[in-house]
């Protein structure tokens, strides 16, 4: 038995509200729980980025900030910490990781170009499109069915697709290889270590440049560890070292594993990369030691880093995801199997499977865990991975159908989880009651239309 690695010092009280109110706000929000008031939620789990509960460490951290514009020593102190968690020699901050995306993007993305990833984050996608690039998602098939049975890396690459891209269009045109670790699209799921070496190595033979999307490293270094052959004994930061040897650059999103609340960093082994990043970042983000950051934000993600590959940390987190997934199971509720790092996905379809897809049955499931429970998931699904065909503009409707229960970061207990299985199972007893919704509204660029959309219940 293990408990928390912690106990809490500072306390914030969260609000209960009735059903009948939640109602008058999810209206009134038009059915998108991204316009709903934080206040108004009882158990926020909409995202695990930068809702983290910082240490005392950290806090104390913070009064260390040197804010200095250029040269300060808070960049120092986190060059040093991130140089010993990826080895990797130039570190570039910003302001957070879509910030890092896209200067990472705009550095490797050549127009007309293929960028190959297991799944890319949206941001990602975003940038690599404005940029005319084409990303292509070539996770292995089991990564990509929400029902299939038990795989320990999810989030692995389909060498095989990659080659056959690398024959069809020539490896000129591949820009590169993005490996998301973990896999958030896909349930959080990790990649292994072989993987990312037999990618590194077939992209290698061609040339083709590997940058790891590293937002929840720490986490995938533990499903290494506790997963991988080879690995059982050797600690996080081994793990994590490794893993960037075969990469030459890295992005991190620090609102996951960097355990605060904003920042983002790139990370590369060669100096070009770096000239040009740091080039980037002071015309868009800040001087090269800040980037965007606080020199106080630096001094806590530098703790935050180190606290992240702590093994007793590690083993709570994926564990409480892991106890999560399990209450969902002992309900029925039809969840993406194994659990990932980050959170829990609901598998939308199996969930109401009389809500055809562009009805969005994970949206309105969201919706209904929020009526009933005040609680906040996310939907990735019909309307956030919902494309048009560039020519007709016809919908293509994603292969994965899910809603995110991401849990945030030393925030939750366990009883707040057991509320939230405790409302899903309620709902899935009533599940053929509930009936579809109709988008009513998106915006101008449709793969960002889940922030601002709007709909009606059906
Ligand atoms: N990469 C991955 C894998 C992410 O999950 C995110 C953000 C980013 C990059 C962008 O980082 O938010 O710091 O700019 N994911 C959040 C989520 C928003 O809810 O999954 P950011």
């Amino acid at each position: 038995m293990t408990a928390e690695p912690f106990r809490i010092k500072t306390v914030e009280p969260i609000k209960k509200t009735e059903k009948a109110e939640r109602q008058k706000w999810l209206k009134h929000a038009r059915y998108n729980v991204f316009r709903l008031k934080a206040e108004n939620v009882y158990i926020d789990c909409l995202t695990d980025s930068g809702t983290t509960a910082m240490s005392s460490r950290q806090w104390s951290a913070l009064m260390m900030g040197d804010e200095s514009y250029a040269g300060c020593r808070s960049f120092y102190t986190l060059e040093e910490s991130a140089g010993d968690v990826f080895g990797l020699p130039y570190i570039q901050p910003t302001h957070q990781g879509r910030a890092a995306d896209y200067i990472m993007a705009k550095i490797y993305c050549r127009p007309g170009t293929y960028a190959v990833g297991n799944m890319h984050f949206d941001t990602f996608r975003g940038s690599a499109e404005i940029l005319g690039a084409i990303p292509v998602d070539y996770a292995i098939d089991e990564g990509m069915d929400t029902a299939s049975g038990y795989h320990p890396f999810k989030g692995n690459i389909d060498l095989k697709k990659m080659e056959n891209l690398i024959s069809e269009k020539g490896a000129e045109n591949i820009s590169l290889v993005l490996i998301t670790i973990t896999c958030n699209n896909n349930g959080g799921q990790p990649v292994s270590m072989r993987n990312i070496r037999e990618v590194s190595c077939l992209a290698g033979k061609h040339g083709i440049p590997v940058v790891i999307d590293s937002a929840r490293m720490a986490e995938n270094a533990y499903f290494i560890q506790q997963r991988e052959e080879g690995y059982k004994n050797k600690s996080i930061k081994d793990i994590t070292r490794e893993i960037f040897t075969y990469c030459e650059t890295a992005t991190m999103s620090s609102k996951k594993d960097g355990l605060v609340n904003i920042g983002g960093l790139l990370l590369t082994r060669k100096e070009d990369i770096y000239s040009k990043a740091n080039q980037l970042a002071i015309a868009h983000e800040g001087f090269s030691t800040y980037g965007g950051m606080s020199g106080r934000d630096m001094e806590a993600l530098a703790v935050g880093l180190q606290e992240a590959c702590e093994e007793d940390y590690l083993e709570y987190r994926i564990g409480q995801i892991n106890y999560l997934g399990e209450r969902l199971e002992e309900k029925g509720v039809p969840i993406v199997r194994p659990v990932g790092g980050h959170g829990v996905y609901v598998d939308g379809r199996r969930f109401f499977p009389h809500i055809p897809q562009n009805q969005f049955p994970s949206q309105r499931l969201v919706c209904a865990l929020y009526e009933e429970a005040g609680v906040r998931a996310v939907e990735l699904g019909a309307c956030a991975f919902g494309t048009k065909d560039r020519e007709t503009g016809r919908d293509i409707w994603p292969k994965i159908e899910v809603m995110r229960i991401a849990v945030s970061r030393r925030v939750y207990t366990n009883s707040h989880l057991d509320v939230i299985a405790e409302a899903l199972g309620d709902i899935y007893q009533n599940r053929s009651k509930y009936k579809g919704m109709e988008l009513i509204h998106e915006g101008p660029i449709v793969s960002l239309r889940h922030f601002t959309a709007g709909f009606k219940l059906l």
